[in-house]
């Protein structure tokens, strides 16, 4: 009785568990086999094209993207103040070339490859200026 209750639960369960459209229409299926990232063409309808995201704040890319290293001084990135006087000495555009282009073991971009010029340039600013 007890194997036959568990066999039940099982069966019931499994029932369940099917999504609503799990049917076998070329739809369904169609929809199924699309690719999890698709190509997105300029002109063509999309939600990134209804909600467009303006810069990232400098805070937000330092935290995103640099805070891994330069919050924690991993690899000896720079972190404090202290740190940043001996670098900001070099001038900003050079600051601004060394952490597009990479530096050592600062790699290019911070590992932003999404981030513009401008959003690097506000998280140095966003850095350096704490
Ligand atoms: C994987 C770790 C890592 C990440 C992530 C990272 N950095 Fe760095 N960064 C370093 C290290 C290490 C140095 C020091 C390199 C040296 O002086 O040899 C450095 C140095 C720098 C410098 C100084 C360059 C110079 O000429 O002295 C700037 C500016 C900088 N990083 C900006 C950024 C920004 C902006 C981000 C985020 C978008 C970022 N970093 C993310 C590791 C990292």
């Amino acid at each position: 009785m007890k194997k036959l209750s568990a066999a039940l639960l099982l069966l019931s369960t499994a029932a369940i568990a099917q999504p609503y459209d799990n049917a076998l229409t070329e739809e369904a299926i169609q929809k199924r086999l699309a690719p999890i990232g698709e190509v997105y063409l300029a002109g063509a309808d999309s939600a990134a094209e209804a909600a467009p995201t303006g810069p990232r704040s400098g805070e937000q890319v330092y935290q995103a993207a640099c805070f891994a290293c330069h919050g924690t001084g991993a690899l000896g990135a720079p972190k404090s103040a202290d740190d940043w006087v001996p670098r900001l000495a070099k001038g900003k555009d050079v600051l601004l070339d060394h952490a597009i282009n990479g530096f050592n073991a600062m790699p290019p971009r911070g590992t932003c490859m999404n981030c513009s010029d401008d959003e690097i340039a506000a998280a140095i600013d966003f850095m350096t200026a704490k």
